[in-house]
């Protein structure tokens, strides 16, 4: 089977100005568009579909088709065959929750196609001499079906990493080790052919001014690009916060000119917050309002503009942009899609089989005899007096897609509906264009307290100016404890002192966990410093101890859902809507309903933490302590009616989880679940978990706001209590009904209605 991808891009510099024959430099951003082909993967005879069958049939772009057209024509000039078929194509990456952002979806997806057409023919998608043919094919289908263009776009989908554009001629420039980026979603989008005609109407009025204009734009493309050619950090920062400057005097002159507006209040929010952290940023492309991109010699300082940027302005970090992208590749696995439907309605055995293939992994991986064992032996070395095991089943919730990528989660949970609950509200969310999400880097807290002992003499706000004084040197204290977790990207960030009473002080240190929950790695940072800090104020240090409030490591979801998804047979979606509303509203006003709304939202949350390996003590500790940070217990999701009518919900969580160390890594079923999730980072993790967490509140939500929540949950309690008498295979869905209809779903009843079905059965 071949798999392609193609990034798509960023420009950093030189918009407009590209078009009237400056230099451009763009950037390739890892949010990919895929093309593959669609193979039958059904056994034969076994009944099973294809798994994938959940890919929606799309008709093919102008870009599409124009990309077949060329590379055919290329593949005959060499005397290859057309390639006749079309190829699966996947760019949902590139709009999540349903709006476009402005990264060249439709030039990756050119590329995509061009490179999986001359794959098709034997060509591979990464040789140099394949990737410059690819390049110029998918260059002239682009130009065929848009027309125009600085071509920038398919360069970067293209060749990857950092580029120069001028003219035709593409050169790539090396990443300089200092530059570190990260683009914000502002909002707003503005279509770039509008935008660009307004301005093209402001050029033949003012023709002088619209020339002033694209010199400063030139100008900063120059400077831009000197500053991205020096490796020295000082000098090539510097240069690209000129550029970004002068960048933004031409766009002044250009939107005085067209009478528009391409830097929104909130891109103006957002160079301010830049600029006051030493830190620049700058709109990217020729849509106004879309993307920002900011540039730090630091990926902690970008880290913090990020928090600030969206504690101030909701505005938040595009998640997976984060460093330069690879150009067209081939994969090894097509794009997960989640929804494999009748899912529920298989055997067992087939279900593993199905998730596994649509994971990527081989037929047999979640079978857990395919497992290492995990018996008294292990358990053994896990916790001591070991006397037995529990086992809970795990389930796979189907149906979420978050930031345009699809995800099979694995839940482990021993309560009936919760799988089932969050499903179908995934795949409400997904009629919206699923969820969006993005997280805090993630900041742990390291807190030592300090004790005025009976020789201290400075007081509690001396001890806190001092502290603070020594941040630097704290910081350098805490990494040294860490050595290794600064390889990986991690380390100290922050110090915070808080007065507690006038004999007790507490220092937080936070520290960048990366992929690791962190809670050992923070313990001993903690003990580390606790020295140096009783050296430096003479008070004694006591706990030295992580905090369970992980409020520095949230993740940030939001939902939007359209009325029609909401609907049944005996509501109307627009009234499910308000009523979901209103049982916000409850929870926002009243903590003992707030209480259960969390508890809803923590069925779906605990479930995957679990199926992980993760600690749901700290998880469950976090999430209710962050729920009642304001001083009131408060729902960690909440829900509003948007202006165009739809249901809107946002939550944030504190999500300390890890995917490295402890059980995730040494239990075979966490990591098995880990590989279903397909391998992803902590952050990743984080964001999932949240979505799930909002798809669990939302169905109770929905189900509490109508029916009520027992008409659902008594048909799988039936079920499970079926089981549990000893129904196997048909025995359970007949017992089931029988104890509902009966109006008693209780054990003894349940073994006595198995006696009578067997008795009425028995030859
Ligand atoms: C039951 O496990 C969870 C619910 O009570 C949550 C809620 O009331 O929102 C249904």
């Amino acid at each position: 089977m071949t798999i392609i991808s193609a990034p798509g891009k960023a420009f950093l510099f030189g918009e407009y100005a590209v078009l009237e024959g400056h230099r451009g430099v763009v950037a390739a951003v890892d949010v990919r568009a895929f093309a593959w082909d669609v193979v039958a993967l059904n056994d034969p005879g076994s009944g099973e579909e294809d798994p994938r069958h959940g890919w929606p049939e799309c008709d093919p772009t102008a870009e599409v088709l124009a990309a077949i057209s060329a590379a055919n024509q290329w593949l005959a000039e060499q005397g290859d065959a057309p390639v006749t078929s079309r190829p699966a194509l996947d760019s949902r990456r590139f709009a999540p929750g349903l709006r476009k952002l402005g990264f060249g979806s439709s030039a990756a997806v050119t590329v995509a196609t061009v490179a999986w057409m001359l794959a098709a023919r034997g060509y591979s998608a990464t040789d140099d001499l394949t990737r410059r043919h690819v390049h110029r094919i998918a260059r002239e289908a682009h130009r065929r079906a848009q027309g125009g263009g600085s071509g920038g776009d398919i360069a970067a989908s293209t060749f990857g990493g950092l580029l120069s554009i001028s003219g035709a001629e593409v050169r790539p420039l090396p990443s300089p080790p200092w530059l570190h980026m990260a683009f914000f979603d502002a909002g707003a989008p503005a279509s770039t052919r509008s935008l660009l005609s307004e301005v093209q109407r402001g050029a033949a009025a003012r023709p002088e001014a619209y020339a002033a204009a694209i010199e400063a734009l030139g100008a900063a493309a120059n400077l831009g690009h000197q500053g991205l050619n020096t490796a020295d950090a000082t000098r090539g920062f510097t240069a690209v916060r000129d550029a970004c400057r002068t960048h933004g005097d031409g766009l002044a002159q250009l939107e005085a000119l067209a009478n528009l507006e391409i830097c929104t209040p909130n891109i103006r929010r957002v160079m301010e917050l830049a600029s006051s952290l030493g830190l620049c940023a700058k709109p990217s492309g020729a849509g106004g309002g879309d993307i920002l991109v900011a540039f730090a010699t630091s990926r902690a300082a970008l880290d913090k503009l990020s928090r600030r940027v969206w504690s101030e302005l909701m505005v938040r970090p595009i998640s997976d942009t984060e460093g330069l992208a690879e150009g067209v590749r081939a994969e090894d696995k097509s794009p997960v899609s989640s929804r494999i439907s009748g899912l529920y309605r298989r055997p067992v055995r087939s279900r593993q089989r199905a998730v596994a293939r649509m994971a990527g992994l081989d037929d047999e991986a979640l079978r857990p005899e395919a497992h290492e064992p995990f018996g008294l032996e292990q358990a053994e070395h896990m916790i001591e007096n070991v006397i037995g095991l529990m086992p809970l089943p795990v389930g796979v919730a189907t149906n979420f897609t978050i930031n345009g990528k699809d995800v099979l989660v694995p839940m482990c949970v021993e309560e009936a509906s919760v799988v089932a609950a969050a499903s179908n509200a995934a795949k409400m969310i997904r009629d919206g264009g699923g969820f969006i999400a993005h997280s805090d880097p993630p900041w742990m807290i390291a807190q030592i307290q300090l004790v005025c002992g009976p020789t201290a003499t400075a007081t509690a706000e001396e001890v806190q100016a001092k502290v603070l004084a020594h941040e630097a040197e704290l910081l350098k204290i805490a990494d040294e404890a860490h050595p290794r977790l600064i390889a990986r990207g991690g380390g100290a960030r922050a110090l915070q002192v808080r007065v507690l009473a006038s004999d007790t002080v507490v220092v937080h240190l936070l520290v960048d966990c990366q992929d690791a929950m962190g809670a050992n790695l923070i313990n001993t940072v903690a003990e580390v410093a606790a020295a140096p800090l009783e050296a430096l104020t003479g008070w004694t240090p006591c706990l030295r101890i992580l905090s369970n409030l992980s409020d520095a490591r949230a993740s940030h979801v939001s939902a939007r859902i359209p009325p029609s998804a909401l609907a049944s047979r005996d509501w109307s979606g627009e009234i499910v809507v308000d009523r979901i509303v209103e049982a916000s509203r409850f929870a926002e006003l009243d903590p003992y309903r707030a209480t259960t709304h969390n508890k809803g939202i923590m069925n779906g949350v605990d479930a995957v933490v679990l199926a992980t390996g993760n600690d749901w003590r700290a998880m469950e500790a976090s999430a209710h302590a962050y729920a009642v940070r304001g001083g009131r217990y408060r729902p960690l999701a909440t829900w509003t009616r948007d202006s165009r009518g739809w249901l809107s919900g946002t939550m944030s969580l504190p999500t300390a989880i890890g995917v490295v160390g402890g059980a995730t890594r040494s239990h075979p079923a966490a990591r098995a679940a880990l590989q279903v999730l397909g391998t992803p980072h902590a952050k990743q993790l984080g964001l999932v978990i949240a979505c799930v967490g909002l798809a669990s509140n939302l169905a109770a939500l929905r189900a509490l706001a109508t029916e009520g929540i027992q008409r659902g949950h008594m048909g799988l309690h039936a079920r499970s209590i079926a089981a549990a008498a000893g129904a196997r295979g048909d025995e359970v869905p007949r017992l089931a009904r029988k104890l509902i209809d009966s109006g008693e779903i209780k054990l003894e009843r349940a073994r006595a209605l198995l006696a009578t079905i067997r008795a009425s059965l028995a030859p």
